[in-house]
């Protein structure tokens, strides 16, 4: 069975009106169910990337195809695919953070007792429940964040589109956000996330384009995350938990926790 693509870029260049090029030659693919991230240092394009892939700028060269449709609109894009962006501030206008939530489902006129459950079950999830009936303004930088990833849940998207999600949130938010990620995930839902700490892309993302202005490379999280050569040279840091396991000399490098846990105990157990 062919593959069934959700979003496809070709040979696409962004330059900002100011000249400046964001990002050029990009190539990507991506299949309906699949979790994949966009690593890249700071300014190589990861957040160019993620609004072209969005629908919320368009190439200055090249193309970008939503669902194999030549002819989809802009109703249709924002529908089916969420997008958060970096600035949490450029996503959170309301007077209040219930009302930030209310917002998207509202404009495609999902009715209020529909989202009545949704909206619980975002707060719920997110640990928004005391703050809304805050202006946005008023949260702390992590809060937005949440406030925002809330925003974007809230329209159900086949296709979720994170830039650097996890880069504000407290360590039990970012557990909590990329649990259900995968659950999501596992229930069909088409998830890119991008990053320049790679520490959490091995437990959210099974495939990883390396971006610096154009694609350096692509493979398996496992392949580029323990590509020290490719990673010094486009200035990412290795993963302590990849360095470790080099430098001990472990067959398969742990990418998570719970691979160094299951590796070391392996090595133990031999001596
Ligand atoms: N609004 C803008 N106007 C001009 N240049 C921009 C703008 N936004 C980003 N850039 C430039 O585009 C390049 C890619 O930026 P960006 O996509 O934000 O990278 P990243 O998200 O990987 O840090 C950088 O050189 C950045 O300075
Ligand atoms: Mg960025």
């Amino acid at each position: 069975m062919a593959r069934d693509k959700v979003i496809e870029a070709r040979k696409v260049k962004y330059r900002y009106p100011d000249g400046t090029v964001g990002i050029e030659k990009v190539d990507l693919e991506l299949c309906r169910g699949e979790k994949v991230a966009i690593i890249g240092p700071n300014g190589s394009g990861k957040s160019t990337l993620l609004e072209l892939l969005g629908g919320l700028i368009e190439p200055t060269e090249g193309y970008v195809k939503f669902f194999a449709n030549e002819s989809i609109d802009h109703y249709e894009i924002r529908r089916r695919v969420g997008v958060l962006l970096q600035n949490s501030d450029d996503v959170l206008f309301n007077p209040t953070v219930r009302e930030d939530l209310e917002f998207g489902p509202a404009q495609l006129q999902i009715p209020k007792e529909e989202f009545d459950k949704t909206l619980e079950d975002i707060s719920q999830l997110l640990d928004l429940k005391s703050y809304l009936n805050k202006p946005p303004f008023r949260l702390s930088e992590g809060q937005k964040q949440r406030a925002a990833f809330g925003s974007v849940l809230a329209l159900k998207p086949e296709v979720l589109l994170l830039d650097e999600p996890f880069s504000s949130v407290d360590i039990e938010t970012k557990q909590s956000m990329i649990k259900h990620l995968n659950g999501l995930n596992e229930e069909g839902v088409t998830i890119v996330v991008t990053a320049h700490d790679l520490t959490t892309v091995p437990l959210i993302a099974d495939r990883v384009y390396l971006l610096n202005k154009s694609v350096m490379a692509e493979g398996s999280t496992r392949d580029i995350l323990t590509d020290l050569e490719l990673l010094k040279n486009n200035s990412l840091d290795i993963p302590p938990l990849v360095e470790l396991g080099i430098r001990l000399g472990i067959n398969s490098v742990p990418l998570t926790v719970d691979e160094a846990v299951e590796r070391l105990r392996k090595e133990f157990d031999k001596s």
